[in-house]
């Protein structure tokens, strides 16, 4: 029986097995990027369309080399230089590009449900590069490895993720993976910045920074989205820092060998020091150099390879 075709539009509906399907697959690509010739045939004669129509550094980057590593044709479309500009609507620019035929579209689109409505539309694998303030699924699994790796475990790790949790697609992406792994995972915020029904994706929520970072094993930070923002929903960075970010000082609640993470970018001194971000501590560019690995995993799975997860 031939596959099905296989997207990957968010982590919501995986369960466990499925999810660590893709950990272990992105393990197994791992050793390729340090190789001297850091390229496999697994994907030869098949199109990749990055189709990255909100701005983007490491995720764009990462799934370009991941198709490339598997030895995909590579097509990358960014909002400026796209007929998008000029008025053309997601579909028709997805139809058109339909018509080359290629097998697979990365999308990141400011719009939630962007990736889902292609899926309907488009013959090609749809995989989500991240959806206004609904999911990031890759980054999300990315996380996972990174923390699986460092921690030969998630169960039973307390994870706080600490920012902008209303506007961010990484917050949920990465709750209902991390919980689904069995982690304990604590959402922090100014008030403003929590949705009301974010416990039910399987979290805690608190306004109480110090309750967050108390002996947490992973402290993720997260980037305060003011390009998505409708309103001031806090005074000055200055006061966002003082209570919501991640110094030393505040880094001395967590475990004494918890991990700093962060999805990038960062604003640097917002909400989180430098000397955070560039501490031993830190694991954020294991965090990017992991990105490969993931992409490739779901590059490779998209188009039909490995097992079902
Ligand atoms: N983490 C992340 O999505 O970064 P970019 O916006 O640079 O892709």
């Amino acid at each position: 029986m031939s596959n099905p075709r296989r997207h990957l539009l968010e982590l919501a509906p995986l369960d466990a097995t499925e999810l660590l399907h893709l950990l272990d697959l992105a393990e197994s690509f791992q050793d390729i990027s340090q190789r001297r010739i850091k390229k496999v045939p697994a994907l030869r004669g098949m199109t990749v369309v990055l189709l990255f129509l909100e701005a983007s550094t490491r995720t764009r980057t990462s799934f370009e080399l991941a198709a490339k590593r598997l030895s995909a044709d590579t097509l990358s479309i960014t909002g400026g230089t796209s007929s998008v500009v000029k008025g053309e609507t997601l579909l028709d620019t997805a139809r058109n590009l339909e018509a080359m035929s290629p097998d697979i579209i990365v999308l990141r689109h400011r719009h939630s449900g962007s990736p889902h409505l292609l899926s309907r539309h488009i013959d090609a694998s749809i995989v989500n590069a991240g959806d206004g303030g609904h999911e990031h699924p890759t980054q999300g699994l990315l996380d996972a490895l990174t923390i699986r790796q460092h921690k030969r475990r998630i169960e039973g790790l307390k994870v706080a993720i600490i920012g902008d949790i209303a506007h961010s697609r990484v917050a949920r992406s990465n709750i209902v993976c991390l919980n689904r792994l069995g982690a304990e995972v604590v959402v922090c915020g100014p008030p403003t910045m929590l949705p009301p029904d974010i416990e039910s994706l399987g979290c805690r929520a608190t306004s109480d920074r110090a309750d967050a970072v108390q002996d947490a094993d992973v402290v993720m930070m997260l980037r305060i989205q003011k390009e998505r923002m409708t309103e001031e929903l806090f005074p000055t960075d200055r006061e966002y820092a003082m209570r919501f970010g991640l110094d030393r000082a505040a880094l001395r609640m967590a475990k004494p060998d918890a991990l700093v993470m962060h999805p990038g970018p960062i604003n640097r001194g917002v909400e989180i020091s430098p000397e955070v971000a560039d501490g031993p501590q830190s694991i954020i560019l294991d965090q990017v150099a992991n990105g490969i690995a993931v992409r490739m995993a779901v590059l490779f799975h998209c188009a039909g390879g490995g097992a079902q997860a």
